[in-house]
């Protein structure tokens, strides 16, 4: 499944955002605080809603996805006027062409309880209305419009599909450190894994056959942007029984030298990383900012890794990336169509709509990073130095 169309009521710095068409990859860009990570995080909202319960150590479902974003005055737009319903819409196109819907609007119940109840609920596939809340039930029951369907297993089956796809979504936002001091750490990983804490059991949990074709493909473009490196393999270790990732580096050795993950490189890591999600599921995979610790070099031939990986299977993944890289949206093959530039207004973000002048520059040669990019530099920045002063 693919999501071709996001819009929001509501949503954080959002009072309404409509997204226009979205492809297989996107860039989403614009300055600081403009809210290109709370548009990922609507749709990791909804992966959280309809994670079944059994999934999560803690529950899945509306209420604690809403509490777990810090209740609903943090989630709720602060410029929300009479109409406080908070409303996430997705559009998608099924692998086998099907056109869904999924429509979740809620709000407080303005009682003592703290809870959150559902406004809408719908679902819609090839035009024909699969789910409609509230109905009969939901309005002699209040208590049932605390639940969505997309969460309760027993109730989704028409859609299982549906939320099975919202609720393998990944967000990758690698975080080196927490890698590689995941032993350390312990037990304390972050639910659903933002920062690729449990990278390495999920590596360790996929088929031994699988496992290695990926680290075959990986070890290959990493051979051709990491000095010096050779061969890549996974083992567990003799003792503790934990997983590992080892690189081979060319040594003055004839066998090389083997190190752990605890020894690459960030940038290494965080490219492991990346290719490992790209080729993991179907499902949607949300990148936050590839280019950090990465050669600009690498960084360039990101967008066109994504694409390769993309091209090779039907049923390969839809990325979206945000980023702040020019070098990333220097890429020639990238259309102004797969970026989403997000612009801060006082009354919230909106999506900044090319002009006549960038269509002109972008039809004459220049990537999105050249035209694109500067229009989201702030207009002060070079008063950074002046207020250290
Ligand atoms: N409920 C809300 N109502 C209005 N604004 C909100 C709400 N919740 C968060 N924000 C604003 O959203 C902004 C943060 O957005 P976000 O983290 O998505 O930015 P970003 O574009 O990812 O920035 P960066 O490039 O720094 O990562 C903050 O300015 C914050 O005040
Ligand atoms: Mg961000």
């Amino acid at each position: 499944m693919k999501i071709r169309h996001l819009n929001l009521k509501n949503w954080m710095n959002y009072q309404k955002l409509e997204t226009g068409e979205l492809r297989d990859r996107m860039f989403i860009i614009g300055p600081n605080a403009s809210g290109k990570s709370n548009l990922l995080d609507a749709l990791r909202f909804l992966r959280d809603v309809a994670l079944p319960a059994g999934r999560k150590p803690s529950g899945g479902g509306l209420q604690k996805a809403v509490r777990d974003r810090g209740g609903l005055p943090k989630l709720r737009c602060v410029n929300a006027r009479q109409d406080n319903v908070v409303w996430l819409e997705v559009k998608l196109k099924g692998t086998d062409g099907a056109n869904w819907s999924y429509r979740l609007g809620f709000k407080g119940e303005g009682k003592a309880n703290n809870r959150f109840i559902i406004t809408e609920e719908y679902v819609e596939k090839d035009g024909e209305s699969l789910l409609v809340r509230p109905d009969d039930l939901d309005k002699k029951d209040h208590d049932r419009l605390t639940q969505t369907w997309l969460e309760l297993t027993t109730a989704n089956e028409k859609f299982r599909e549906l939320s099975h796809f919202f609720s393998e979504t990944t967000y990758l936002h690698l975080v080196p450190q927490l890698l590689k001091f995941a032993n350390l750490i312990g037990g304390n990983t972050i639910e659903q894994d933002p920062f690729g804490q449990g990278f390495l059991q999920r590596v360790a949990a996929t088929g031994e056959k699988t496992r290695n074709a990926r680290l075959r493909r990986i070890q290959k473009a990493l051979a051709a942007v990491v000095p010096n490196f050779k061969e890549l393999r996974f083992i567990k270790d003799d003792i503790t029984g934990l997983p590992h990732i080892e690189a081979n580096f060319a040594h003055w050795r004839p066998s090389g030298a083997w190190q752990r993950e605890s020894q690459f490189s960030d940038g290494t890591l965080r490219l492991i990383g990346l290719l490992w999600s790209l080729m993991d599921s179907s499902s949607l995979l949300l990148i936050e900012e590839p280019e950090l610790s990465l050669n600009e070099e690498i960084v360039r031939h990101l967008p066109r890794l994504i694409q390769q990986v993309q091209k090779q299977s039907k049923t390969a993944r839809q990325v979206l990336i945000t980023t702040h890289s020019e070098a990333l949206l220097s890429d020639l093959t990238i259309p102004a169509e797969e970026v989403i530039r997000l612009e801060p207004h006082r009354e919230g973000t909106r999506v900044h709509l090319l002009d006549p002048q960038e269509k002109i520059m972008l039809a004459s040669g220049l990537s999105v990073g050249e035209v694109l990019l500067k229009t989201t530099k702030p207009e002060d920045v070079g008063q950074l130095e002046l207020s250290l002063r």
